[in-house]
């Protein structure tokens, strides 16, 4: 199963390809956590990419196929992935169906989270992250037992540096322009579903599932 996780900043795709990934066999590949791991790692690409993501705007086309098209070649991707922030433009929509027609693949299935935008600032101003181990807080709806503190490996959350009011804006308006129409490509292939993202974890998850199944 390749599957496209689609839908704005913080409407919670990296939450449920989280659960996705503990309960099926298919890894999450997610070109934020991969452009964060390279500028972590210090090399030019992620000084390339910081560039772009610190003032909330898309990194080139290029640059984010190239690291997909690596990635999906590994072995533990053979039998599928979910795509959690890849596509995010129509040029990238492309790209992947003819990287997948050239192996004899394709996607399968495209869900689209549908939150109103209001929902989705309070949700990226309060989410935390663990730089160590991923994983996510949010200081009102999933709180760390003890403050800023991981309670999965004790390391200290930190704040991204895109999930300031003004870049969260930013990102939103290039959200509306750049990727919404990645859903109509979908649409017209027949392949899109969605789902309503304002829900509960939980819920969303069962929702999701329910999709899949379909
Ligand atoms: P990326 O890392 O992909 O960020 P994003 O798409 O903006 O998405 P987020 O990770 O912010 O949100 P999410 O939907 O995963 O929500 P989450 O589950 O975390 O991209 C960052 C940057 O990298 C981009 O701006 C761009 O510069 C660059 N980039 C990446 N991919 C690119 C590409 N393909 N092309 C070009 N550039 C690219 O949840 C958010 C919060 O809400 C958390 O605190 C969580 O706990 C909480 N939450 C989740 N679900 C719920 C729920 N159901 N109810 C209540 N709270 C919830």
């Amino acid at each position: 199963m390749i599957l496209v996780l689609l839908g704005p900043p913080g409407s919670g795709k990296g939450t449920q390809a989280k659960k996705i990934v503990r309960d099926r066999d298919w890894p999450q590949l997610s070109t934020g956590d991969m452009l964060r791991a390279a500028i972590a790692a210090g090399t030019a690409l992620g000084r390339e990419a910081k560039r772009y993501m610190d003032s909330g705007s898309l990194v080139p086309d290029q640059v984010v196929i190239g690291l997909i098209r690596e990635r999906t070649e590994q072995p533990d991707a053979k039998a599928g992935f979910i795509l959690d922030g890849f596509p995010r433009t129509v040029p990238q929509a492309q790209a992947l169906d003819q990287m997948l027609q050239s192996r004899a693949s394709k996607v399968d299935r495209v869900v689209l989270f549908e939150i109103p935008d209001e929902e989705l600032v309070r949700r990226l101003s309060g989410r935390r992250t663990c730089l160590k181990c991923g994983a996510m807080y949010h200081i009102e709806n999933a709180p760390p037992e003890k403050k800023d503190v991981c309670g999965h490996c004790g390391s200290e959350l930190t704040q991204r540096d895109d999930d300031r009011p003004e870049i969260i804006s930013k990102r939103l308006k290039v959200y509306h322009e750049q990727t919404a129409p990645v859903a109509e490509y979908y649409r017209k292939q027949s392949k899109l579903r969605t789902l309503d993202a304002l829900k509960s974890p939980d819920e969303v998850s069962l929702a999701l599932a329910e999709t899949l199944a379909r």
